[in-house]
């Protein structure tokens, strides 16, 4: 054998024991680990308990009044929409500019709509009943008009009372530009005729479209009110509507009061005082006037108590189902 043979020889046996010391052979010592940088020093896991400080865990709380880097927020009036008193401010802290109403519109397009409607009108894609949303009010109300810009900012972070808040998915300046363009809408469907003097529109043709649509409207709702005469009203049906419409997001039956709106439970028949649109407090017997009036005018009488809260007025609905709403609370009063 020559030597250049040998050393073949050597190099097939090198690499048959290199295979072979790969296989089979489990040890229950650590690997080797020849440079061992700071992968191995004493340290505690999550949740581990660790008897050095007094509550027994090894996971601290950060030092009160700690900021992650980069989330100081304490710019109040940008971030959450109030002053130093903690009022809702009346404007909008960002300069208002053409694109910030472009970037509200688009985003409240994408966020607001299905609820809100494209004109801020309440009329979403959730109206067409089979959702079941709570109603979301309309924005052409003289409550939000005058509602400062901090309070609809607020909507949109904290959320109100059934509107869930919205700040995970729209960041600081998206807000503030959806709240620039709602005070758009709320223009847009608010404008005086001395305002529309100054554009150039014709005012009697404009007027003409408007009664035209009026017209289309007073014969739908003839016609809902002919096929409303021939419905039976009943509970059943009473319970269906409100489910469709989720009253019980606000009201319950069961008789506990620290619902959003007034419990139903004994609610027909009884008495009670409520504030009228002026302010004034008087009794009323809560009968099947009463409760078709708070459903389709709830600003007429509120409950007192619950003069603060907010209902959406539902008068959309027909006679019929009015009819059956007030026939289902009738079967949650004892008397
Ligand atoms: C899933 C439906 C839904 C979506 C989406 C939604 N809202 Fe609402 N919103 C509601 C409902 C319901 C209410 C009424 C809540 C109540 O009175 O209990 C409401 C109320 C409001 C109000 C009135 C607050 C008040 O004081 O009465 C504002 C302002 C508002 N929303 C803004 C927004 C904006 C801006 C967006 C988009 C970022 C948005 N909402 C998205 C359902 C929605
Ligand atoms: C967003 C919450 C909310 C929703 C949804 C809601 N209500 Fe109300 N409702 C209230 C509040 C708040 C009051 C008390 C203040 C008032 O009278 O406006 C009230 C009052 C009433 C009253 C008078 C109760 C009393 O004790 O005098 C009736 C009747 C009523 N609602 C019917 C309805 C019907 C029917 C629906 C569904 C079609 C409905 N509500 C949906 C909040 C709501």
């Amino acid at each position: 054998m020559n030597t250049k043979g040998l050393g073949k020889a050597g190099g097939v046996l090198l690499v048959g024991l290199m295979l072979s010391g790969c296989r089979g052979t489990i040890s229950e010592k650590p690997p080797i680990h020849p440079n061992m940088n700071m992968d191995q020093q004493p340290r505690v896991e999550a949740q581990e308990v660790n008897n050095f400080f007094e509550d027994g865990r090894a996971m601290r709380q950060p030092v009160e009044g700690t900021v992650a880097r980069g989330f100081r927020k304490s710019d109040a009036a940008y971030y959450e929409g109030v002053d130093e008193n903690g009022d809702w401010i009346s404007e909008t802290p960002v300069e208002l500019t053409r694109a910030l109403l472009y970037r509200g519109q688009e985003r409240y397009n994408v966020y607001c709509t299905p609820c809100h409607g494209i004109t801020g009108d309440g009329q979403g894609i959730i109206m067409t009943g089979q959702y079941g949303y709570v109603p979301a009010p309309t924005f052409h109300q003289d409550r939000l008009r005058e509602a400062p810009d901090g309070e609809i900012y607020s909507a949109i972070y904290n959320g109100v009372r059934n509107m869930p808040s919205y700040a995970h998915q729209v960041p600081v300046e998206d807000r503030w530009a959806i709240v620039s363009y709602i005070r758009a809408l709320q223009a847009s469907q608010n404008v005086s005729e001395e305002d529309i003097a100054n554009y150039d529109i014709d005012l009697d043709e404009l007027k003409a479209e408007f009664s035209a649509v009026a017209e289309a409207e007073a014969e739908f709702e003839a016609a809902k009110e002919a096929q409303s005469a021939d419905v039976e009203a009943t509970a059943d049906l009473g319970k269906e509507i409100i489910t469709q419409y989720a009253c019980g997001a606000c009201h319950n039956v069961t008789g506990d009061p620290g619902g959003i709106g007034p419990t139903w439970k004994n609610l027909f028949g009884s008495e009670a005082e409520v504030v009228t649109e002026d302010g004034s407090r008087t009794t009323v017997t809560k009968d099947a006037d009463y409760i078709i009036e708070s459903t389709v005018y709830p600003e007429a009488k509120k409950t007192a108590g619950y003069e603060n809260s907010v209902m959406v007025a539902y008068d959309y609905l027909a006679e019929h189902e009015l009819q059956s709403i007030v026939e289902y609370i009738k079967t949650l009063s004892d008397n």
